[in-house]
């Protein structure tokens, strides 16, 4: 008989501890029917319980690869349609909060980009020139949107590889949603700032001219993280200035003067990795989300390397902060008892054109 799910007010008032038990007891009741892929903002008491970590790019080849019934994404809604699309069709994704989204992926949709195309199509031939690609931190239809014109997506990871990808199949790029990604990559590659106009996508044709538009390599869509914009020059100023010896690392999203002045700049997993690997004694200032730089700098102390996160004010990625113990308890449970709540299902024709595009990525990268 089918048993009703369990409603999530049940597990409002339970405490942390008390969830952290039936957390235990709900997996191993499920055992290899469950993976829980955990991304590295996530908070401890939730991380914790992750089968695998890692940044999107990891992450993504994980549930591309794993074979459990279920898929618990402990990250946020992007990661979660990822997911669903590149597991088999009998997978299940599961979000344990389906608030939990990215505010920067929403600062593009469908309609603004379609909008973008249809202007730009107007000073020269959109499907001939341009290569649009988005940022995995993107909806599943912009996604397909490159996947139906061409583009591809790229990681933290692989934005300069997918950059060149682009490039030897038409000689501009429409980059979307981080306008900070796609800068710090295109100068890496070379390409001089002036030719890496902003789009701003609320103003008519974005708010450049048709030789802005026709001198452009990069077509940089109005978009950032409010988490890494935080990030000021001035933080490494200061601990330049406190340590001269002290080493500077930074999430490419962060602004294009913080890149500049950082000696390492990469994905999460590269910071986890470079700072993890680095000699005893030395002394860091991490430019990313607050979560993997609190739990990094408890994880080197024994090392006695010193970690200090870049900001004074607290930069937590609030929405991936919405998967907590209660949630994941609550979904867990419901599991076991057969139930699944907070499916992530990308429609089939939004699902296909997509993985298009994350297959021509993995590939590339
Ligand atoms: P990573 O792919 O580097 O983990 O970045 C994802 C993200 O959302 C950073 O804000
Ligand atoms: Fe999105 Fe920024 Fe949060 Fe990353 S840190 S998930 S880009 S809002």
């Amino acid at each position: 008989m089918q048993v009703s799910p369990i409603k999530f007010e049940k597990f409002q008032s339970v405490e942390d501890a008390d969830c952290q038990r039936r957390i235990i007891a709900a997996r191993q009741k499920l055992g290899k029917r469950l993976v829980i892929l955990g991304h590295h903002y996530q908070h401890e008491s939730v991380y914790r319980h992750s089968d695998y970590t890692g940044d999107s790019l990891k992450l993504s080849r994980y549930a591309s690869e794993v074979d459990a019934e279920y898929i618990v994404f402990l990250g946020v809604h992007f990661m979660a349609e990822v997911a669903d699309i590149l597991s088999r069709p009998d997978q299940i994704a599961i979000l344990p909060d389906l608030a939990a989204g990215c505010s920067m992926a929403d600062m593009a949709n469908l309609a603004k980009v379609e909008r973008s195309y249809r202007e730009l199509n107007k000073v020269l031939n959109f499907d001939e020139t341009i290569t649009p690609i988005t940022y995995i931190n993107s909806a599943a239809d912009l996604k397909a949107f490159c996947g139906e014109h061409g583009g591809i997506v790229c990681t933290s990871t692989n934005a300069p590889k997918i950059l060149e990808w682009g490039f030897a199949r038409r000689e501009k790029v429409l980059f979307f949603p981080d306008q900070n990604l796609g800068r710090w990559s295109g100068y890496k590659m070379g390409i001089p700032l002036e030719q890496m106009p902003v789009w701003d996508p609320d103003l008519p044709m974005g708010g450049l001219t048709v030789e802005q538009i026709k001198n452009a390599r990069i077509l940089l869509w109005k978009g950032h993280c409010a988490v890494h914009q935080m990030f000021r020059l001035q933080n490494i100023t200061q601990f330049r200035q406190q340590h001269p010896d002290g080493i500077v690392i930074s999430h490419p999203e962060s602004p294009f003067e913080v890149c500049q002045h950082s000696d390492y700049v990469g994905s999460t997993e590269f910071i986890l990795k470079t700072v993890s690997e680095a000699a005893p004694d030395t002394k860091w200032l991490v430019g990313t989300e607050l979560n993997l730089v609190s739990r990094l700098a408890e994880q080197m102390k024994p090392q006695g390397k010193l970690v200090q996160f870049m900001s004074h004010v607290v930069c937590e990625c609030s929405t991936m902060a919405r998967i907590d113990p209660q949630h994941l308890a609550w979904v867990l449970e419901n599991l076991a008892e057969g139930n699944v709540v907070n499916q992530i299902k990308v429609p089939a024709h939004e699902a296909k054109l997509a993985k298009l595009t994350l297959d021509r990525m993995l590939e590339a990268s």
